[in-house]
């Protein structure tokens, strides 16, 4: 008995003895020069938080951001987020060895994390998300073994993640996401995580598999793998994650099948897996297990199959896009029961049968994406009364027929229609007028005929008006002149005819405007650039457009394709186009043009083409064209150009087809003109050359 008690005091007095000697150097008056060396480190303090209230002297326990034991009074939470801080993180926060708490989040930290915050062995949250942190996450966090939640994101830290803090047992949630974090993770990472509920890597570049181990991290709820660069296949245990809701894998060069496994997590809401190669099909019982799934991307992979009926199961799905895959057959009919849907996005797959517009009964759909598939049928004259909330409707390059319904315009909240490239046929409705949120309509390359309705002009927020490759008739009415936001406007190929006066266009924001190969006549206004400043694309080819091009053309500085081709234009358009920058394409033949080629043409250091054939140009062939960097298309064919072909066109790099056919070009051809390695066609017939010499 004496020995034992002998025994026992000896080990109290040798711990405390122990304790004593080593223990001791840090007391309050260590955290409050800990506390001031951080202050120093400090370089923009925009509230002045620290300069004015940090003052030593006074009890740091009062300082705003510092929270202090009641018994010790020692610091035991530190939360200084979002106040504009600027600097580095000083070492010295490492002796402040009751923090709990750490929240530097949303500040302007910069520098690495130092080592020191390891010594912290009672912290338990550290909050450093939304900084300019880099360098690596210290291996040594391996030992903060109370930790529960780790905060890093939105950072620029590299390297790999020091697997030592997946021993870490107490973690609760690791958010690393939006940084450039590398390497792989442990193939073991979940063998010790017995409480992780949450783990988020996104946005990082992490390589190699994922591991077949987070099914061992039995409590997680979040798992964020995105936008990493994971290859292989996910692994068929992550189904055995029976509290996982969010699962998260989009952009990944993931490989092989959706493992059927991930559908029996009765818990799982929100599924993303897009932007990857994932092949095969979709499990056959999908949803089934999966009654609380409410989002489920898996668009662009290569899912093949079809579409199979039991996603009806997912009566909860609000989110569905399986676009940009290989999937084919008909979209099952039990898909009309899904009543919560509020997004259908199948846009690019290889679909076929009837729109699903007729066993659809889903009032909640806002966005229906179905295009670039092989439906067929027409938009019911109910669509609207089945789908009140539509506000995006978009079935471009499909084979749907049929008029669109006047009904339409029952859906009041559309913002978007996209019907290009099908079979429609018969008038635009002018109930469309009624729609007065419509921002996009775009009905070109159909079959569609009468006139543009008037009541288009009601949409005052119309921002693109798309109608072309139709059989419109008629001229363009004058209340298209109301909808001042149009960015876009395109009618070309059709059979629109009368005088453009252009004097009702009055459209600031007017980007595109493509009226080309119609009946049109008119000549262009000279304030047409002065209203429209921010024109890029005016193209006017083929029609009866006569006149003098206006000085006032020079305004369109934004300018990048001018298309005036076939058309009874006359004057010197080469005048007036000296300001137009940006000009890549100028096309203006076939009309009855004339004029020199100015040498300022050699300023006009973007242009990719030159089409002036076909008119009464004249003069000589500017040597400048040979220092244009990137002119690659030269058309001055059936013109009255004469003098000689200069040598200096020889210094071009980038000329691909030079026409002077039907010239009065004189003189030998210059040997120089085949040093253009990139020349492949070249046309001199029907001029005056003298034939020339090959050495
Ligand atoms: C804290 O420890 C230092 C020695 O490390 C000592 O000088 C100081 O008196 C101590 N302060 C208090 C308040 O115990
Ligand atoms: C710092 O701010 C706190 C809280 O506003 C205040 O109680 C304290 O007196 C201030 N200290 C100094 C030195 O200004
Ligand atoms: C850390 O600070 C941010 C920003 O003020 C706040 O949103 C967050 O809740 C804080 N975190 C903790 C754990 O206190
Ligand atoms: C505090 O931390 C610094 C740097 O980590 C160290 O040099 C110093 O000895 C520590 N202790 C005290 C009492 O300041
Ligand atoms: C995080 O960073 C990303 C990429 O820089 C950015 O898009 C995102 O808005 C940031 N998050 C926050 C909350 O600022
Ligand atoms: C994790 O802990 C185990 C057991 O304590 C140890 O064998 C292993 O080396 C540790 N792993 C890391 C990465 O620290
Ligand atoms: C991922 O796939 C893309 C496109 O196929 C490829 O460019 C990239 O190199 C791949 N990355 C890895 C890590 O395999
Ligand atoms: C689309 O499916 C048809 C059979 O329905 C098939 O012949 C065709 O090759 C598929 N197209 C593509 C691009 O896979
Ligand atoms: C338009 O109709 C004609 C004949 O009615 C047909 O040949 C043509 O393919 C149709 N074009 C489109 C785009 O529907
Ligand atoms: C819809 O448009 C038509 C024709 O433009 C018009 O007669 C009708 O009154 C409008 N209906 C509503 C509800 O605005
Ligand atoms: C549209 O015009 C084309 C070409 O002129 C013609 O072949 C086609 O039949 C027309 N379509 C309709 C529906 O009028
Ligand atoms: C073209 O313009 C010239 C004058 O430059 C004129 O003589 C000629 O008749 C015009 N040709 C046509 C077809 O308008």
């Amino acid at each position: 008995m004496g020995n034992i008690t002998i025994f026992l005091i000896f080990l109290a007095v040798n711990c405390c003895f122990w304790a004593s000697a080593a223990i001791p150097i840090i007391n309050s008056s260590t955290d409050e020069s800990a506390l001031l060396a951080f202050k120093a480190k400090i370089t923009q303090d925009p509230y002045n938080i620290l300069l004015k209230n940090w003052t030593q002297g006074t009890p740091f326990c009062n300082w705003i951001g510092i929270t202090c034991s009641h018994r010790h009074q020692r610091v035991k939470a530190l939360d200084l987020s979002s106040k504009g801080l600027k600097g580095t993180i000083a070492k010295e926060v490492g002796n402040l060895s009751f923090l709990i708490s750490v929240n530097l989040s949303n500040n302007n930290f910069q520098g690495n994390i130092p080592d020191e915050l390891s010594h912290l062995r009672r912290l338990r949250g550290l909050y450093m998300q939304l900084n300019e942190l880099s360098g690596q996450i210290p291996e040594s966090f391996g030992f903060l073994n109370r930790i529960q939640e780790l905060f890093l994101y939105n950072n620029s830290l590299s390297g790999p993640i020091p697997p030592a803090i997946f021993n870490i047992s107490s973690f609760q949630v690791i958010d690393l996401m939006h940084n450039f974090l590398g390497g792989s993770l442990p193939m073991d990472i979940c063998n010790n995580l017995p409480n992780l509920q949450s783990f988020n890597v996104s946005h990082n570049q992490l390589e190699g598999q994922i591991p077949e181990s987070f099914s061992r991290c039995s409590e997680i709820k979040f798992l964020a793998l995105s936008y990493n660069e994971f290859t292989g296949s996910i692994p068929r245990k992550l189904g055995n994650l029976s509290k996982l809701e969010q699962l998260y894998l989009s952009r990944n060069n993931l490989t092989g099948e959706l493992p059927s496994t991930i559908f029996n997590i009765s818990s799982l809401t929100i599924l993303q897996a897009a932007y990857n190669m994932i092949s095969g099909s979709l499990p056959h019982d999908i949803c089934k297990k999966t009654p609380r799934l409410e989002i489920l991307y898996i668009f662009a992979n290569q899912l093949g199959g079809q579409i199979p009926s039991s996603i009806s199961a997912c009566r909860s799905l609000k989110y569905l896009s399986l676009a940009y895959n290989n999937i084919s057959g008909v979209i099952p009919a039990e898909m009309g029961n899904m009543s919560a849907l509020q997004l259908l996005h199948l846009i690019s797959n290889n679909l076929t049968g009837e729109l699903p517009f007729n066993f659809f009964n889903i009032s909640s759909l806002t966005t229906i994406v179905l295009g670039y598939n092989r439906f067929t049928g027409n938009l019911p004259e109910d669509l609207c009364f089945r789908h009140p909330n539509l506000e995006f409707l978009e079935i471009e390059s499909n084979q749907i027929f049929g008029n669109i319904p006047s009904s339409i315009s029952l859906c009041s909240a559309l913002s978007t229609i996209a019907l290009t490239s099908n079979y429609l046929t018969g008038g635009i409705p002018p109930q469309i007028g009624n729609i007065t949120g419509l921002q996009n309509l775009y009905l070109s390359e159909n079959n569609l005929t009468g006139s543009i309705p008037a009541e288009i002009g009601n949409i005052i927020g119309l921002q693109h008006l798309l109608l072309s490759d139709n059989n419109l008739t008629g001229g363009i009415p004058a209340e298209i002149g109301n909808i001042i936001g149009l960015q876009v406007l395109y009618l070309s190929d059709n059979y629109l005819t009368g005088e453009v006066t252009f004097r009702f266009f009055n459209f600031p924001s007017l980007m595109t405007l493509n009226l080309a190969s119609n009946g049109f006549s008119g000549s262009i206004p000279h304030d047409l650039c002065f209203r429209h400043p921010k024109l890029e694309y005016l193209n006017l080819e083929n029609n009866q457009f006569h006149g003098q091009i206006p000085s006032g053309i020079s305004l369109c500085s934004a300018m990048d394709t001018l298309d005036l081709s076939a058309n009874k234009f006359t004057g010197n358009v080469l005048d007036n186009i000296g300001n137009m920058s940006m000009l890549r394409n100028l096309v203006v033949g076939r009309n009855n043009f004339t004029g020199i080629i100015p040498p300022t043409i050699g300023n006009m250091s973007r242009l990719l083409i030159l089409q002036l054939g076909w008119n009464n140009f004249y003069g000589k062939i500017p040597p400048e064209l040979g220092k244009l960097p990137i002119l690659e298309g030269v058309f001055l064919q059936a013109n009255q150009f004469t003098g000689e072909i200069p040598p200096e066109l020889g210094q071009s790099s980038s000329i691909g087809r030079l026409y002077m056919k039907s010239n009065k070009i004189s003189g030998e051809i210059p040997p120089s003109i085949f040093n253009i390695s990139t020349l492949r066609e070249l046309d001199l017939s029907e001029n005056q050359l003298s034939s020339f010499s090959v050495s």
